[in-house]
């Protein structure tokens, strides 16, 4: 079991040059946070209030300007294997089909190109496209690509999923499909898992834990378990546990929460 911790993290941002401003900007302040390994912890929050500069700190994008953070108590010092992004637009390279899109962290370890593929094919198959390999990133829909960009993050075999708005882009109907397909595939990595997104509904859904980061500065102001996301697992259909009164009663109360410590829309 793994755990990557935030202790008492805050995070400022230099002022903008040609702005006329001089002060630096508090975008995130005192976070305390602790995802395990057994967890999906669902970020919730208004656009603006700091949710991608979390994970960028978690990624090792970013250095925090105070506080720590940890994986096993090793503070990060950069980016590593150990933790894998997905960004909200797939940062797939359009010059490379599918499998060498997933095959490229491999690369980078020096593994020979017959094992890579052979790697890249079985990861390929794990999220559903073993007949896409062949494919370029152009002939592929939002949510092919958006496997594919989960396949390449499966391929380091990391200790933690960061995943910035993964199915922010995707119709409805997608979403619903890869919701399931981001459950399982959570599941059977074995990873942690932080998810970033608008949606209350998807954090609801997905999140063994969703916290609520408030705006100006970033505060985790609010912190629910939810349960719904084991019943998926455990074979209840998404739309059914949509409808249960439980859910829409938990989806009210966040919305609650939500409104009282931001002014403006989140998204239902
Ligand atoms: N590299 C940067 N340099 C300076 N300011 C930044 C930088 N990145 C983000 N900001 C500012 O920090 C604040 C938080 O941005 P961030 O991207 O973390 O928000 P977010 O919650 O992810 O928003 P969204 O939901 O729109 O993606 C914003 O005011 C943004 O303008
Ligand atoms: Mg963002």
């Amino acid at each position: 079991m793994s755990v990557l911790t935030f202790r008492n993290v805050s995070l400022r941002y230099p002022p903008r040059a040609g702005r006329g401003g001089t002060s630096e900007q508090l975008v995130l302040d005192t976070i305390e946070l602790q995802i395990a390994s057994n967890e999906l912890v669902a970020v919730i929050g208004r656009s603006g209030s700091g949710k991608t500069s979390l994970l960028n700190l978690a990624a090792g994008f970013l250095n925090p300007s105070s506080g720590t953070i940890t994986v096993d108590g090793e503070p990060i010092r950069g980016p590593g294997a150990d933790r894998a992004v997905v960004f909200q637009d797939d940062a797939l390279y359009p010059w490379l089909d599918a499998r060498d899109n997933i095959a490229f962290p491999f690369k980078l370890k020096g593994i020979p190109l017959a094992e890579r593929r052979a790697r890249a094919d079985a990861l390929l198959d794990r999220v559903g496209l073993a007949d896409a390999g062949d494919r370029r990133i152009w002939e592929l829909s939002g949510g092919m690509r958006q496997r594919v960009g989960i396949a390449r993050a499966l391929a380091a075999e990391p200790r933690f999923l960061l995943l910035d708005e993964p199915l922010g882009a995707l119709d409805a109907l997608t979403r619903t499909r890869m919701q399931e397909f981001l459950l399982r595939i959570k599941a059977e990595s074995g990873a942690g898992a932080l998810l970033i997104t608008h949606s209350i509904e998807e954090a609801l859904l997905l999140g063994t834990r969703v916290v609520v980061l408030s705006p100006n500065p970033g505060r985790l102001t609010a912190e629910i378990e939810a349960g719904f996301n084991a019943e998926v697992q455990n074979g209840a259909s998404v739309a059914a546990v949509k409808a249960s009164p439980l859910f829409k009663r938990m989806h009210a109360g966040l919305t609650g929460l939500i409104h009282s410590t931001s002014d403006e829309e989140i998204a239902a």
